[in-house]
């Protein structure tokens, strides 16, 4: 799968969000190295706190489907869904909860990860590497002197 492929795919995912508080609907897919796809997507409710955001839904997509270790490639695609196809022209970034959640899954996989950053529309896409995204984070490494 390609890169325009997997973000088509998170753009296409974005339209299946629940997202009727903020009217912004997110997907991620994500790629495992034998070429299955885990797609996710927002799904807010009535208390606006307790949303769940596109990468960690599929993020546990991709645990049931392939696990976490595996993951090769993620796309993020976030924009207006109320029309036939996801809409709007700034890139979206991982919020700092789901940069926390993807870091878990780097560090599961041993490597970084490239996230592809993509606009509503497609149009806009940028790259960036999770240790770019959330440098000196906290992971599992930092629990070494757990009692
Ligand atoms: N959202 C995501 O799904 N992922 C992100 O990384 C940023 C924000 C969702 C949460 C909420 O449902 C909506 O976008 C507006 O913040």
């Amino acid at each position: 799968m390609t890169d325009e492929q997997l973000i088509e795919a998170a753009r296409a995912a974005a339209l299946k969000a629940y997202a009727p508080y903020s009217g912004f609907s997110v997907g991620c897919a994500i790629l495992s190295e034998d070429g299955e796809l885990a797609t996710g997507a927002n799904m807010e409710n009535a208390c606006y706190r307790l949303g769940l955001c596109a990468e960690q839904s599929a993020l546990t997509t991709a645990q049931h489907a392939f696990g976490l270790k595996r993951i090769a490639r993620i796309a993020v695609a976030g924009g207006n869904g109320s029309g036939a196809t996801l809409s709007g022209e700034q890139s979206v970034t991982p919020c700092g909860g789901c940069r926390q959640a993807l870091l878990e899954a780097s560090h599961l996989a041993g490597r970084d990860f490239d996230i592809l950053c993509a606009s509503g529309d497609g149009t806009r896409v940028e790259r960036l590497a999770l240790s770019t995204l959330i440098p000196h984070g906290f992971g599992p490494a930092n629990l070494s002197d757990a009692g």
